[in-house]
């Protein structure tokens, strides 16, 4: 499958975002906190405007711009306080194009491991061509000190291999695919390719199927990063 068109089509809400709203509801406190009336955002990966419908809910006055390859893009409610700027493009695509604005704030959630595969190489220099982009991307579009936020999955840090395995069958069956422990971000993979510590880490099991009676290793991260200069 061509991982770019990977969620061409699909009921996003649906099919996953009703499964990691814990993911969602983490990443709701950190803009609660953190975006402003008048702030631009760039969400990128945001799937059917998942950062913009968030922002709205919270009632900020604010502009978010959607880089966003799939189809899902366009899946949009009508927004109250937020102005929506779908630009239906991959963030390679984006290295090359103008922004409308000058973005305070990125915001990456669960897209940094799927903007990673589209390298098409192993889960390393994946993660390094991601990075490499994203530097990129800081510095042609961010404004100076500006804002970084990450939602990422990862497992559990004490979690077994077999405790992997077990997690991976399940979320195979929820979502039709799964990631080994080496796509997925780490904190300290962001905070050394950003330069910098986040000022704000926060986690919380993810639990993608509560009917389900085997406990969830998955988890949901959210972090900030302020101040950021491209290194
Ligand atoms: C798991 S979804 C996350 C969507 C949304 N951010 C959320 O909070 O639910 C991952 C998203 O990353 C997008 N994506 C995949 N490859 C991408 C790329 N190269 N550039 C930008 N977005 C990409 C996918 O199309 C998908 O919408």
């Amino acid at each position: 499958m061509d991982k770019i068109s990977k969620f061409d089509g699909i009921d996003y809400i649906k099919s996953y975002a009703s499964k990691i709203s814990t993911m969602h509801e983490l990443i709701k406190t950190l803009l609660q906190d953190h975006v402003c009336d008048g702030d631009i955002i760039i969400d990128i990966g945001g799937g059917p405007g998942m950062g913009a419908r968030i922002i709205d809910d919270l009632g900020k006055k604010a502009v978010v711009i959607n880089i966003e390859p799939s189809t899902t893009i366009y899946d949009v409610p009508r927004l109250s306080t937020v102005e929506y700027i779908p630009l239906r493009m991959s963030i390679k695509e984006a290295l090359d194009a103008q922004m409308p604005y000058t973005p305070d704030c990125l915001l990456m959630v669960s897209s940094a491991h799927e903007i990673a595969l589209c390298n098409n190489a192993q889960a390393s220099e994946n993660k390094r061509i991601f990075f490499q982009d994203l530097n990129i991307f800081i510095k042609k579009n961010l404004k100076p000190n500006g804002t970084i936020i990450i939602g990422f999955p990862n497992y559990y840090k004490g979690a077994t291999q077999s405790e992997i395995d077990r997690q991976r069958k399940l979320t195979e069956s929820v979502f039709g695919h799964s990631h080994p422990s080496n796509e997925f971000f780490l904190l300290e993979e962001f905070s050394v390719a950003l330069g910098m510590q986040p000022v704000v880490h926060i986690q919380s099991p993810m639990n993608i199927a509560p009917s389900s009676s085997q406990k969830t290793v998955l988890m949901a991260n959210g972090a900030v990063f302020n101040n950021i200069e491209a290194v």
